[in-house]
């Protein structure tokens, strides 16, 4: 016969699940940087010692947060992805980081982020093995959240490789329940929709949603255009699904920023920025803030546009309009403003765009009007009456952000 104590313990498991994650993180999507797709799983220190995942990394990551002013725009999550540990486990089945690459251990690299006014994330697998082949956490799931609050981690990032995916629904919830027990306020990333999605499961929106506070949806970024592209056509589809269920604690994650590395221009940069504004999403960095020139620097510090991401409603925005095979609206509704993004996705010419607002999907019984700031420009548009047309010409691979308010003068 089972016992009471059994039985509470079963009650208590069944309520947090119900309820979910309520760690109060996450009010308006995270903001920082994240290791992955700039630096992989380099793990040659001897040959490239600037660039090798280690302590070094991430601490002069953390430097440059400070000094150039990133911190102080929001950016505030130091994050390591995988290729941390060491290979195998310890006797006593615990984690530890590589003593090599990681000399001080976590504790330290915490410690050093926390006295900097900054957080440490780290990287972690529902799986047998991480996606690059280290320990995975199956089995070693309570062990390991315990681990990563001893050690002061503020996000986890839990991945999806090497195991059965069907297991996910009821491992992923098992985990933020580890995570809470452990006491200390530790983000939740969740990458199980985006395996689901792969595999054709069927995904349960809400449970993602109220278990985690940011998920994947979508295939790793590269450090291309047409990547971006391809996520961002990606996310048109789902808003639908998943606009619903963000909100502030729970954020749909279309992956890092790729501001400043190879392959984006200026206005690619800007049509990134603006996007992840638009969709409410995590913005993590994944550029090597040493060496970032000041025009990509300049993008990811624009503060109306951050402004636009961290909107406390934490509404997901999504595309209002095609105009033509390359040419989109999407309309976020923030706090009493509307952000409105014309995108060019064309390989041409200037494109230009003719809309009404009501086709926006900006309210037309605003007695007032509206006006209109061009968030990249700083140009400033005065009066426009409800009914107006609103012309715009927009650069191939490139964006417009607009912010649309009720007027103040006609
Ligand atoms: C754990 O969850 C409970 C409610 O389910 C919440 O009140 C508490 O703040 C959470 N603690 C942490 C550390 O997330
Ligand atoms: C990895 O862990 C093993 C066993 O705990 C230990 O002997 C070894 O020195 C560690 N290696 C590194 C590089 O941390
Ligand atoms: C967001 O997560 C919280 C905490 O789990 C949950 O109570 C809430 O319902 C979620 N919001 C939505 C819109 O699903
Ligand atoms: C989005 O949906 C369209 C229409 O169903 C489809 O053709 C396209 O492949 C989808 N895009 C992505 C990236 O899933």
């Amino acid at each position: 016969m089972k016992s009471l104590i059994q039985q509470a313990i079963v009650f208590v498991c069944f309520t947090t699940l119900a309820y979910g994650l309520q760690n109060g993180l996450a009010r308006t999507p995270p903001m920082g940087w994240l290791s992955w797709e700039r630096f992989r799983c380099n793990t040659d220190c001897d040959n490239h010692p600037d660039s090798c995942i280690s302590e070094n990394l991430y601490m002069a990551m953390a430097d440059r947060l400070v000094e150039d002013g990133y911190r102080d725009a929001g950016y505030e999550y130091v994050n390591i992805d995988d290729c941390w540990s060491n290979k195998t486990r310890d006797e006593n089945g615990n984690l530890n980081p590589d003593s090599k690459r990681f000399p001080s251990g976590m504790k330290a690299l915490a410690d050093y982020m926390h006295k900097k006014g900054l957080k440490l994330g780290i990287y972690g697998d529902f799986g047998s093995k991480t996606c690059a082949g280290y320990p995975g956490s199956l089995n070693y799931l309570e062990k390991d959240a315990n681990r990563f609050a001893e050690w002061g981690i503020d996000m986890f990032k839990m991945d999806g490789c090497n195991v059965d995916i069907s297991l996910m629904k009821k491992g992923y919830p098992e985990m933020g329940q580890y995570l809470n027990a452990t006491g200390r306020p530790i983000l939740f990333s969740c990458s199980w929709p985006d395996y689901e999605r792969g595999k054709g499961i069927p995904i349960d929106y809400q449970s993602v949603a109220s278990h985690c506070n940011i998920w994947r949806n979508f295939v790793d970024i590269q450090d291309s255009w047409d990547s971006v592209l391809k996520i961002i056509d990606y996310q048109a589809n789902i808003t639908d699904q998943w606009g619903p269920v963000v909100g502030p604690g729970n954020f749909s994650d279309p992956d890092m920023l790729i501001i400043g590395d190879y392959s984006l221009s200026v206005s690619q940069s800007q049509a990134q920025m603006a996007m992840w504004a638009i969709l409410a999403a995590p913005l993590l960095m994944s550029n090597d803030l040493r060496t970032i020139s000041p025009e990509f620097r300049e993008i990811l510090l624009n503060k109306e546009v951050i402004q636009v991401n961290q909107d406390p409603l934490g509404i997901m925005g999504k595309r209002v309009l095609q105009v033509s095979k390359t040419t989109e609206a999407w309309m976020r509704p923030t706090d009493g403003r509307w952000a409105v993004c014309f995108f060019n996705r064309g390989t041409t010419i200037p494109e230009s765009f003719s809309v009404s607002l009501k086709k926006l999907g900006l309210p037309v019984d605003q007695e007032l009007g509206f006006d209109a700031l061009d968030l990249f420009s700083g140009e400033y548009i005065g009066f426009m009456d409800s009914y107006a047309i609103f012309n715009s010409t927009v650069n191939p691979s490139g964006v417009r952000l607009f912010l649309f308010g009720p007027a103040e003068t006609k």
